[in-house]
């Protein structure tokens, strides 16, 4: 029904090139005027439409109010989507930056711009979050993602203040560099500022605050840390906080920001010791402000006051101090000047100091944060620079500063004409097709004018300030008249004709920009170019205790001979480093407007706005991209849409696309001249030819869609659902990827808590990790046990978690393979290995000879008979004369039996055998001590054995006697006969030989190698 229809036009409605409210795309306007280009945006403003396409740039309208399209839901929506195929957005120009990055692998920037209060810093940070919920990240990198999202709120605290225009207005350029690596994880983070607005630190315009962080401080600040920075939480106390008698703001909420802050500052990684350093040179700014004067009898400024507080917070003594602010200190040749001040220099070198101080303090913030986000890998990475800069501005009195920002945007025109025609042509170049040179306005000229070598007004105004003797803002201004006299975009009282000297005042110069003119006051400019602190203070801020203070002061150009670089000189090379730097990168544009001067949501000044539009240079951009033609897609997607407008290509066309876009051009009735064939794309000249074409297809929908309707109840959802799926087919590969990566993400991270905790018992954090890292192991384990029982150094080593289990384990496995090598060996082996087992029992350690006869004798094997269970060849000493007799001694079940050739020469029964000796070197020597009571045994017995070890061994198995065994250290003793005693003594020489010595010893030798 009814219903059906609605929503199948407004579904399709938001595809159209023409939105239902005004168009999306200014290059589809029927015409390139002012008032057309206006009432487009004043047409979509009014729906909440705040952003319109300029082809791929982005125009934005400020709605000062919270509009419901930057939640979750939307940032899904515009993932991975073609820039055309649903309304304009901020996340849509981000995605496409992104997936341009990702798919060409190169670098990219989105230059913001705009006036103050145009929602620029906004749209920063709506692109930042729009990465960091949709790029894909691991826990790790969450960190670095979370130092980027809060870099914001310390930058802002240091570098935003209240102004006029805006409460929260930028007082810095900025150029932050988002890192991403292959992937697309963002990795990393820089930040570059630009002159930061320090005139402020001392003077606040009415109506206008400081930088939002000394409100912080005293309105949210602890009572120690209060206490300790000797402050009163009463911004009134405080002259530079008053000046502009708005301290306190209904919009600001002060005391919530100053715990954000802090949490921020801790993010960022900066240590207990420099927040307080940091909070101490915020202090000291405060209490700089309110030193005072008083003047001698000769007019000398002399501080009035002690001034404690700030001498502690800067560690300088109280003489110091006084010296530094009411001396000028000359050295001329040997000699040192003190030239005094009037109270009114004094103060001049007191807020000098002041906006010096908060100056290095925030060169120092921005260093540190860079620090943190630092990516100290160094493989490749892609960019997404950020330029969140002034915008051009123009107040009743412009000043130097304004200079320097207008100037600035003056630069980023120039970059911007520059690389939007390279674009083009480019874009021309590869789709083959001929360039159409444009015609625009090239503001080379203004910039010239500005920062040209020598001739420009920037190098004038350096030649003024170092030109010794009396050089003044008006001597400047002369200066200036001299040299610019003819120059068609310079103008002054004295230069100008008689109608437009009526609009100067004569300390004046006008330039005309490419945005429009703007009146400079010449009145303090020499004064801030120089931005010079003397000598002698900068000497006695360097000795400063505080750290942040010193350290950025001993580092600032000390050279004393060469003078530091002027302002505007060095804001000209920071503004050329940044063309470079974008210059290299593809370049994507938001401009910013503001709809009224009175931050109202739902008004719309469309004089306001018009100036915006003609100094943002909108229609000079339209006219660049509508030059040749304006409107341009590829064959897939002009086919896709367009399709159902000729038989030949309805339902489908089989071909190549472009093929059958020329078919459907041809039947549409195209003439030649207004479109081309690119490589990829078509090309159309003019919108209305596309309009004809757009018109054609609503009208073929709507019948399609009746017809069917009749036809098939419900087919038209059908026909919706499938249009819907195919545009929404990218979206959902989009969210799938991102969901795959968010999943990922969610494992990475239980895995890394799970790794941190993995110390602890078993809980929720870890039980996957363990699991994990149990189930790992074993694998490891299974692939890689030992192979042999021998083998004792193949064991993978444990996971701590797992010593205990990997110990079971270990036992279990040799204990299985013991049982395994024990069944396959035979009973012979294993009655030796028994032996052997018993041998080293008795003799391990403590025979010399036993561990070579470990080695040898494992192949050895025995003869066993039925009653004789072991015999071995001995050669017997004769007791009296130790003559050698070889013999067989046998062991049966009860003794030992000495025999030779089959006559039992000598049996010793195991229970007369009281004790065996034997000595503790290489020898065969063995004594058995023969209990000698018993009549038949005649003394001791004393053999040599080759194969001592096995046949004592055998001799305590069978008369269970290994505790009857001795290892004599020295000489054997023995018994003769009953009361005779004699010995085995031992010695060496280079042949083995036993003979009786003089003494009736048996002497052993053993042969020692020498
Ligand atoms: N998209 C938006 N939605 C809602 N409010 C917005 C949006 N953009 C800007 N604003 C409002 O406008 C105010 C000013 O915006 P913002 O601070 O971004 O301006 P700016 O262009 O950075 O100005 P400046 O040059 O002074 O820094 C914001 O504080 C906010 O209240
Ligand atoms: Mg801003």
């Amino acid at each position: 029904g009814g219903e059906g229809a609605e929503g199948f036009l407004a579904m399709e409605g938001a595809l159209t090139a023409r939105d239902r409210v005004g168009i999306q795309d200014f290059v589809l306007l029927d015409e390139t005027t002012d008032a057309a280009f206006l009432s487009n945006l004043t047409k979509r403003f009014s729906k909440d439409l705040i952003y319109t396409y300029i082809g791929t740039l982005l125009v934005s309208v400020n709605p000062y109010k919270e509009l419901d399209i930057y939640n979750n839901k939307q940032m899904d929506l515009y993932m991975g989507v073609n820039f055309f195929e649903l309304p304009p957005h901020i996340y849509a120009l981000a995605d496409n930056a992104y997936h341009t990055m990702l798919t060409e692998f190169n670098n990219h920037f989105i230059l913001i711009s705009g006036e103050s209060g145009a929602g620029k810093t906004e749209a920063s940070k709506k692109i930042l979050q729009y990465y960091a919920v949709s790029c894909p990240s691991t826990t790790l990198l969450n960190t670095v993602r979370d130092k980027m999202l809060m870099s914001n709120p310390v930058l802002e605290a240091f570098g935003n203040a209240k102004t006029l225009k805006n409460d929260n207005s930028s007082r810095f350029g900025k150029y932050m560099d988002i890192q991403f690596d292959s992937q697309g994880d963002a990795v990393g983070g820089h930040i570059l500022n630009y002159l930061l607005e320090k005139s402020r630190v001392v003077h606040q315009n009415h109506g206008e605050r400081n930088f939002h962080i000394f409100y912080q401080l005293v309105e949210g600040g602890e009572e120690g840390l209060l206490h300790q920075l000797g402050l009163e939480r009463d911004c009134q106390h405080y002259d530079y906080l008053t000046q502009g008698e708005c301290a306190i703001v209904s919009s600001i909420n002060d005391r919530n920001d100053w715990k954000t802050v802090k949490n921020a500052l801790q993010i960022i990684n900066i240590d207990e010791i420099n927040i307080n350093h940091l909070f101490g040179t915020v202090a000291s700014v405060l209490h700089l402000g309110n030193v005072r004067f008083d003047s001698d009898s000769k007019g000398r400024a002399q501080l009035n006051e002690n001034n404690a507080e700030l001498r502690w917070l800067l560690g300088v003594d109280a003489h110091s101090l006084q010296e530094g602010l009411t001396y000028r200190k000359i050295e001329a040749k040997k000699d040192q000047v003190l030239s005094p001040f009037t109270i009114d220099h004094a103060i001049y070198v007191r807020d000098a100091l002041a906006k010096a101080i908060y100056g290095q303090t925030f060169t120092w913030l921005v260093n540190r944060i860079n620090e943190s986000m630092e990516n100290k890998d160094l493989s490749r990475k892609n960019v997404i620079g950020l330029l969140d800069i002034y915008g051009f501005e123009v107040f009743y009195v412009n000043s130097f500063e304004q200079f320097c920002i207008n100037y600035c945007n003056e630069k980023l025109q120039q970059l911007f004409i520059q690389l939007t025609l390279k674009a083009e042509q480019e874009e021309y170049e590869a789709e083959d097709i001929e360039w159409e040179p444009v015609q625009f306005f090239n503001n080379k000229i203004i910039c010239d004018l500005v920062e040209e070598k020598h001739r420009g007004i920037i190098s004038i105004l350096d030649e003024e300030c170092l030109r010794p003797g009396d050089a003044t803002d008006l001597t400047f201004l002369e200066r200036l008249e001299e040299r610019m006299s003819n120059h068609p975009h310079f103008v002054t009282h004295k230069l100008a004709d008689k109608m437009t000297r009526k609009t100067l005042e004569r300390g004046d110069f006008r330039l005309l920009h490419y945005a429009g003119e703007v009146t400079y006051c010449v009145v303090g400019f020499l004064d801030k170019n120089n931005d010079l602190l003397y000598k002698n203070i900068k000497d006695l801020i360097c000795q400063s205790k505080n750290a942040i203070i010193s350290e950025s002061f001993s580092t600032m150009d000390s050279d004393s001979m060469r003078r530091p670089e002027t302002v505007a000189t060095q804001f000209k090379s920071s503004l050329l480093k940044l063309t470079d730097i974008l210059m290299a990168k593809d370049a994507w544009y938001i401009r910013c407007l503001k709809p009224n001067e009175s931050k109202q949501p739902g008004h719309f000044d469309e004089a306001l706005v018009r100036h915006q539009v003609k100094y943002l240079g909108l229609m000079e951009h339209l006219r660049v991209r509508r030059a040749g033609f304006a409107y341009r897609r590829k064959y897939e997607v002009f086919l896709k849409r367009y399709k159902p407008l000729c038989p030949a290509t309805w339902p489908h066309w089989r071909g190549l696309p472009a093929d059958g876009v020329e078919v459907l051009v041809q039947h549409l009735g195209y003439l030649p001249d207004e479109y081309k064939m690119g490589r990829t794309k078509i090309f159309i000249r003019h919108p209305r030819t596309l309009y004809a074409t757009e018109d054609a297809f609503e009208k073929c929908k709507h019948d399609l869609a009746t017809r069917l309707q009749a036809k098939y109840k419900g087919y038209k959802f059908l026909f919706i659902s499938a249009t819907k799926i195919e545009t929404c087919w990218r979206g959902v590969q989009a969210r799938k990827e991102r969901d795959r990566r968010a999943w990922a993400v969610k494992v990475i991270k239980k895995f890394i808590k799970g790794y941190m905790t993995r110390g602890q018992a078993k809980n929720t954090d870890n039980s996957e990790y363990l699991a994990f890292v149990r189930q790992n192991y074993l694998n490891r384990l299974k692939g890689n046990l030992p192979k042999t029982v021998l083998d004792k150094t193949t064991w993978q080593t444990p996971p701590a978690v797992l010593a205990e289990t990997s110990e079971i384990l270990r036992k279990l496995h040799y204990r299985l393979m013991v049982r395994k090598y024990v069944r396959g060996i035979t009973p012979q082996k294993k009655a030796q290995f028994q032996m052997k087992l018993l041998t080293s029992s008795i003799f391990k350690g403590k025979k010399e000879s036993y561990p070579q006869s470990v080695q040898i004798h494992s192949h050895q094997c025995t003869v066993f008979f039925l009653l004789v269970q072991y015999g071995v060849p001995v050669i017997k000493y004769d007791r009296n004369g130790f003559k050698p007799r070889p013999r067989q001694l046998v062991l049966t079940q009860r003794a030992a039996h000495v025999i030779e050739e089959a006559n039992i020469k000598q049996t010793v029964p195991y229970t007369s055998l009281k004790g065996i000796s034997v000595s503790n070197l290489t020898d065969g020597i063995v004594v058995f001590h023969i209990a000698c009571e018993v009549p038949k045994q005649k003394g001791a017995l004393i053999m040599q054995c080759d194969t001592l070890f096995e046949f004592l061994t055998k001799l305590s198995i069978i008369a269970n006697k290994q505790n009857a065994i001795q290892v004599v250290h020295g000489s054997i003793q023995f018994e003769i006969q009953a009361g005779k005693e004699s010995a085995v003594d031992f010695s060496s020489g280079q042949e083995p030989t036993v003979y009786k010595a003089k003494n009736g010893h048996l002497m052993v030798v053993r042969r020692v190698p020498l």
